[in-house]
């Protein structure tokens, strides 16, 4: 797997525990991120595993060409087979896309299709919903849009302010990125369209 994260990586670090306690049959090649400082770095770095700063180039919220080109290349360099997106900040594009058809998986923090986009548990609790959640989904060319692999609840509650919930959310990730990597290493997973089948669920 080759892990790409923006922030402070506690999913990376959820993922590299359940590999560690043999939950996962899969190895993490490379973590790439494109913010020098962020924990998901440091995180990889005291696990002994290879972390890179890839400067993103001049645009906010997507790669400059070739910054994704050096992505790409980190990437096929440690002969990663998976893609996992674990709070990277940015829209991934065409040429990354085309490199890593079907293999690129992402967490977010709501149900979608509810609430894609930044801030989604934000988002769920401004609008009012009663469950919130997160959920896994492979990457395609649209935001938060790919298929669904595997989603989990947590409750909304009356006195939830935006950082209750998202706590809450964030705990569920935890579990759900895990489990659902956990099946894609082991071939459980099938794909039919839009419909994400666990073979052994
Ligand atoms: C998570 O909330 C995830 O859903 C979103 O970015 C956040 C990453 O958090 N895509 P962390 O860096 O794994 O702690």
């Amino acid at each position: 797997m080759g892990v790409l994260g923006s922030g402070k990586g506690s999913n990376f670090v959820a993922i590299a525990d359940a590999i560690a306690a043999g939950k996962i049959p899969a190895e993490i090649a490379v973590v790439l991120s494109d913010v020098e400082s962020a924990g998901i770095l440091a995180h990889a770095r005291d696990r002994q595993i290879p972390a890179q700063f890839v400067p993103p180039g001049k645009f906010r919220t997507k790669l400059e060409e070739a910054a994704e080109h050096a992505f790409v290349a980190a990437l096929q360099n440690a002969q990663v087979d998976l893609i996992v997106l674990a709070g990277f900040m940015r829209v991934l594009k065409g040429d990354f896309l085309r490199a890593f058809a079907g293999r690129i998986v992402n967490i977010h923090p709501s149900l979608l299709p509810s609430f894609p986009g930044l801030e989604g548990w934000k988002q769920a609790l401004d609008y009012g919903v009663k469950v919130a959640g997160c959920t896994v989904h492979f990457v395609d060319a649209g935001v938060d849009s790919g298929a669904i692999i595997g989603q989990q609840t947590v409750p909304v509650r009356d006195h939830d302010t935006a950082e209750t919930l998202h706590a809450r959310i964030h705990a569920a990730e935890h579990e759900l990125y895990p489990k659902c990597l956990a099946a894609l290493a082991r071939g459980e997973i099938a794909v039919a369209g839009r419909r994400v089948i666990w073979k052994n669920p």
